[in-house]
Formats: structure tokens, sequence, C-alpha cells
């Protein structure tokens, strides 16, 4: 094996997926995701589930991981692990295994905070995507997320804008099942959202101070307002999907884009990054094509493996701090919440 060459192996298990990643020089040699389809049937994540499916998961998703690379284990650099923020109970199983293997290894071990590794994503090295210039604005959102940060460099982030009660993956996925529809909804809803009429039903925006953001009014603005028109007609939601979920994101999507506006005129910034699950969205990538040629926006969206829940993402930051020699102690343990 090439001396020169670092292989970076990323451990993310902050949530519901287990992944496994690896990362040759910032490109990706390998990238597994084994989502756990369990909490399907409980409408949501249920964290001691969560937990015991890692257990399960993690051996053989580092080790389809190191064979698709074409690794072997004693050929890598360094373990990057996600410490946090995430489920405690999810957050141990990738933890430990981290510190385990890198202590059998005798390898340097490297703690990743998950937040900003979304937002690290899009320095994977990946043809036809570009990589954003500093400063620039990210926006993470996902059913876990939804956040404004400030990027000035690598490692050099702040948080100017978050939601105070729901992400807004949550809130999509909360209305779909208004609507009867299976977890997660969110990409139903858009399914849906782009043959309907977006100005059908208005829903009220909320009224959220600076570039935070609030989505648990919404839900509920939904939920009465389906309740009362299925009393009137209880077909509604069948014979209205289509104009139900348009004017649900489209309701979404102006709160997203006008805290964008609201930071990149504040700070004067005009690279947007986004990342998350919600970046898949078909509405949320319309309205960022429409800031570069309304407001001179350069936007950039990474491919779709590295915006949900990933290794790769974690794997990059690795490689970014195993650069620094900003290595970790093995008595690091995992927390829940971290700030950047
Ligand atoms: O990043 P992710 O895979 O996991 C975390 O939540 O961390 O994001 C999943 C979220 C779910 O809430 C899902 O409904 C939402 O992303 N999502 C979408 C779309 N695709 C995924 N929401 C709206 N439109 C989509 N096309
Ligand atoms: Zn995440």
């Amino acid at each position: 094996m090439d001396k020169q060459n670092v292989y970076i192996l990323g451990i993310e298990s902050s949530c519901d997926d287990t992944a496994a990643a690896v990362l040759c020089n910032g490109r990706i040699l390998s990238n597994v995701v084994a989502t756990q389809k369990i909490h399907e049937q409980y409408g949501g994540v249920v964290p001691e589930l969560a937990s015991r499916a890692h257990q399960q998961n993690i051996v053989p998703v580092i080790d389809q991981a190191l064979k698709q690379a074409g690794i072997q284990k004693e050929d890598l650099s360094a373990i990057a692990f996600t410490r946090g923020p995430g489920l405690m109970g999810s957050l141990l199983v990738g933890t430990s295994f981290a510190k385990s293997l890198a202590l059998a290894l005798d390898i340097p071990l490297i703690d990743v905070n998950h937040m900003q590794a979304h937002i690290l994503a899009h320095f994977i090295e990946e043809d036809g995507y570009d990589v954003p210039e500093f400063p620039f604005l990210a926006m993470t959102i996902s059913g876990g997320h939804t956040q404004i940060v400030k990027v000035t460099d690598h490692f050099e982030m702040e948080v100017i804008g978050e939601t105070i009660d729901d992400a807004v993956g949550e809130a999509y996925d909360k209305s779909a099942k208004i609507l009867g529809m299976p977890y997660p909804g969110g990409p139903l809803i858009d399914k849906h959202a782009q043959k309907g009429n977006p100005k059908a039903f208005p829903f009220t925006k909320p009224r959220v101070q600076g570039l935070n953001f609030s989505f648990s009014g919404l839900k509920t603005a939904i939920l009465y307002f389906v309740q009362k028109q299925t009393k009137e007609n209880p077909d509604f939601i069948k014979e209205n999907l289509e104009d139900i979920c348009a004017s649900i994101q489209y309701t979404i999507i102006n709160i997203l884009i006008d805290k964008l506006k609201k930071a990149s005129k504040e700070t004067g910034i005009k690279s947007i990054a986004i990342g998350g699950g919600v970046s898949a969205n078909s509405g949320i990538r319309k309205a960022l094509k429409e800031g570069e040629y309304k407001y001179g926006w350069k936007t950039f969206v990474p491919k779709f493996e590295y915006t949900t829940d990933n290794a790769g993402m974690i794997a990059i930051v690795g490689y970014l701090k195993y650069l620094k020699k900003d290595f970790t102690d093995m008595d690091i343990i995992a927390k829940a919440r971290i700030k950047f």
C-alpha cells in the first residue's frame, strides 16, 4: 500500500442509520449505510431499538466498507467517529467501537461533531461538484436539524439561526402523518406537491425573531385545517391531496428561503450550501436556483448520499483533522448535546 495515502475510516451512529465509510486523501472509496427499517412501524425513531440495531449492524457495515474500498483494516491511518450530538445509546455504540478499533490497530482516534460533518460534507472531492469557498452560509435541514451556520473556515463556524421547536423534516413527516402517509413522509409530500397548486390553501407563516425557525405551529394549523375540512367532506384529503401537499411545501420553503435571504443580507455572504435529508426536496432546490439569478447567490447542493446521515461526511472531517494532527484521547466520551 502506498505510504503517502491517508486512509480514514469514518463511523456514524448518531441516530437510526449505522454507517461506515473509507476515504483516501479526500476521495470516498466506500460509503455504506444500513438504514434501520424497524422504526417505520412506530412512525419515528425509537432510541432503545436504534442502539440495539446499531450493535447488530456495526461490524458487518464496517467490514463491508473496508471490502468495498479494497483495503485491510491494517492499512487505515486513523478512525473518525461521531461523538455527538445525537441519541446517547446510539452514539455509545459507534464511540466504543471506534475507540477499541483505534486501540487495537494503534492508530489515531478522531472525534467528529455530527453537525459540522453535515457542513464539511461539501469538501468531499467528487467529480462535477464544486467546493464552496469561505466564507459561506450553510443550512442543514433534516429530520433532526434546522440550522443556518456562518462558516469562515473548516473549523470556524457560528450557528446564527436554528429551530426553537421541530426540525423541518419533522414538520414534513408530521404533516404527512396527518394526511395518512407512512413514515418518513417528506419525500411523499414533495412528490404530490409537484402536481398541486401551492396557493390552494394558505397557511400562515410563524413569526420568529431573528434567524430562528419554528415549525410546531404549522403542524398544528395543518392538523386543525384537515380535521375541519374532513368533518365537512370525509374525502377531503383524497380529493385535494396534491393541492394540500403543494400548499404545505410552499409554506415550508418560504419559511426557509425568507431566513436565508435575511441571513445573506445581514452577513453580506452570497455563497449558500445546503445539507441534510430535506435538501433532496425539489422545492428547496428550485428556490435556491431562483436565488442565484434573483439575489446573485452561488448555491451548493452535495451529492445526495452525502446529505443524509452518512459516514463519508464523518471521514472527511476526520481527514481535515488528521492533516492538522488534531487527534483525541482514549478517555473521550460520547455527548448527546454539543455545540460547535
Ligand atoms: O438527513 P436525514 O436522512 O436524517 C436525519 O433526519 O438526520 O433526513 C431525513 C428527513 C426526513 O424527515 C425526511 O422526511 C426528509 O428528510 N426528506 C424530505 C425529502 N427527502 C427526505 N423532506 C422533504 N422532501 C424530500 N424530498
Ligand atoms: Zn444528521
